[in-house]
C-alpha cells in the first residue's frame, strides 16, 4: 500500500490572522479545506495511508476528519514541540507501515501544486533513488534556495538564496513534495528540530546519496502568503489548478446558502461561503469571502481575505487586504495594500483612507 505524510505543523505566521484559530491546511481553499484538496489528490494516486504530522492546533485535524469516511486511513503524529521539517518527517515515520526500501509520499501542507505524483513515484523506483524531490522553476530565482541537477536529474547541491545573478546558476527550486525512501527517513534524528532543507537533504548529497530531482513545468504555488492564498483559491476556480473537489472552470464560486444580489459582480474566481449575504452594486475580484459575511452596498474586494462572520460596510474597499474573523469594517472605508485587521477588530464609517474623502468630517470642531 502506498504511504504519504504530509506536514502539517506550521504555525502559518505569514497569514496570521488567519492562522489565529485555524491551521492553514485547515483554512478554506476553492470551498474545502486545502488539506482536503491535498487528501483528494494522495488518493487519486493510489494512497491508501496517510500520517499527519501535526503540531500547531493539532486537535483541530482530528475534529476534521473525525467523519470522514472515504477509503484512506489516517495517522496523527503529534508534535508537543514543532520538530521542524526533518524532525516532523522522522517523528511521522514511527506510524508507518511499509517496509525499509518502500516509497513514502511526502508533501507540505501549503503546496497547491500540478504535479502528477504516479510519475514522481515511478521515476523514484526506476532510478533506485535514495530521495526524490519534485524541482519547479522559477522567473526569479533570488528569492528561494536553488537545486542544481546534473543531466540525469541527479541532485548536485542545495545552495542558499543567491545573492548576485552569477549564483543563480539554475532556475530549479525544491517544491516541497518528496518521495523519501522508508530507510532513509527512519536515519533523520529524532530528539531535536531538524530542518529538511538546510540539513537533511545537503548531508545525503554531501555523502554521495543517490537524491534526484523531478523537475516539471505545472503549475505550483506556495500559498504561504495572503496574496499567494488568495491566488491559489482563485486559480482553483478559475480552472488554472486542478483538484479533484473542484468543478469545472468558472468565473467565481457561491455556496448555494449565500445571498448575492443580482446587481453584485463576483469575479476573477473568487469564491462567497456559506450564509454570506453581498450587497447590491458590490464587486468581489479575485477574492475569499468567508461563512456568515455581510457585505454592504457598493463595497469592492480585491485580491483580499476577509474571514468568517465578519462584516464590510458600504462603499468600503479593500484591495489585498487580509480582515480577521468577526471584524467589522464600516462604511466608506479604503483598506490599503498589505493591510491586516485583527479578529474582532472594529473600524467606524469613514475611520481610514488613502485617498482624499468626499465625505463630510464626522468630527464636530
Ligand atoms: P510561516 O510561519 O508563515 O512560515 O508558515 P509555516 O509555519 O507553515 O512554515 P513553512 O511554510 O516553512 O512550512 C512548510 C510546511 O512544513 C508547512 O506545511 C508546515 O505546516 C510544515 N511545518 C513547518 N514546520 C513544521 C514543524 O515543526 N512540524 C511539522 N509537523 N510541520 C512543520
Amino acid at each position: 500500500m502506498q504511504e504519504a505524510i504530509i506536514l502539517v505543523g506550521g504555525k502559518g505566521t505569514r497569514l496570521r490572522p488567519l492562522t489565529n484559530h485555524t491551521p492553514k491546511p485547515l483554512l478554506n481553499v476553492a470551498g474545502s479545506s486545502f488539506i482536503r484538496h491535498q487528501i483528494a489528490k494522495l488518493m487519486d494516486a493510489g494512497v491508501g495511508h496517510v500520517v499527519f504530522a501535526t503540531s500547531y492546533l493539532a486537535t483541530l485535524f482530528e475534529d476534521e476528519f473525525r467523519d470522514f469516511s472515504q477509503d484512506l486511513d489516517i495517522s496523527y503524529a503529534v508534535e508537543d514541540v514543532p520538530l521542524g521539517t526533518g524532525g516532523a518527517i522522522r517523528n511521522a515515520g514511527r506510524l508507518l507501515r511499509g517496509g525499509p526500501d518502500d516509497p513514502v509520499l511526502i508533501l507540505n501542507g501549503d503546496i497547491l501544486s500540478g504535479v502528477d505524483l504516479r510519475d514522481l513515484l515511478a521515476g523514484h523506483r526506476e532510478r533506485d533513488a535514495e530521495v526524490t524531490l519534485h524541482l519547479t522553476r522559477v522567473a526569479d530565482p533570488r528569492a528561494f534556495g536553488l537545486v542544481p541537477t546534473d543531466d540525469h536529474g541527479r541532485v548536485l547541491s542545495f545552495l542558499e538564496k543567491p545573492k548576485t545573478a552569477e549564483e543563480c546558476v539554475t532556475d530549479q527550486i525544491n517544491a516541497g513534495c518528496y518521495v523519501f525512501r522508508r530507510s532513509v527517513l527512519d536515519a533523520i534524528p529524532g530528539d531535536r528540530e531538524v530542518s529538511v532543507e538546510q540539513e537533511t537533504f545537503p548531508r545525503l548529497v554531501a555523502r554521495g546519496g543517490r537524491v534526484y530531482g523531478h523537475t516539471t513545468a505545472d503549475y505550483w504555488r506556495d500559498l504561504g502568503t495572503p496574496l499567494a492564498f488568495v491566488h491559489g483559491s482563485a486559480d482553483l476556480i478559475t480552472g488554472l489548478a486542478r483538484s479533484p473537489l473542484v468543478g469545472p472552470p468558472a468565473e467565481a464560486l457561491i455556496h448555494p446558502t449565500a445571498q448575492v444580489d443580482p446587481t453584485a459582480r463576483i469575479l476573477g474566481g473568487s469564491a462567497i461561503g456559506a450564509h454570506a449575504v453581498v450587497g447590491p452594486d458590490v464587486v468581489v475580484d479575485r477574492a475569499i469571502v468567508g461563512a456568515h459575511v455581510t457585505i454592504g452596498a457598493g463595497a469592492r474586494i480585491e485580491e483580499s481575505v476577509v474571514d468568517h462572520d465578519s462584516t464590510i460596510g458600504a462603499r468600503s474597499v479593500l484591495r489585498e487586504a487580509v480582515v480577521g474573523c468577526h471584524a467589522e469594517v464600516g462604511a466608506d472605508n479604503e483598506l490599503p495594500a498589505q493591510l491586516r485587521l485583527a479578529c474582532g477588530i472594529r473600524i467606524p464609517a469613514q475611520g481610514v483612507r488613502v485617498s482624499g474623502t468626499a465625505v463630510a468630517c464626522p468630527t464636530v470642531h
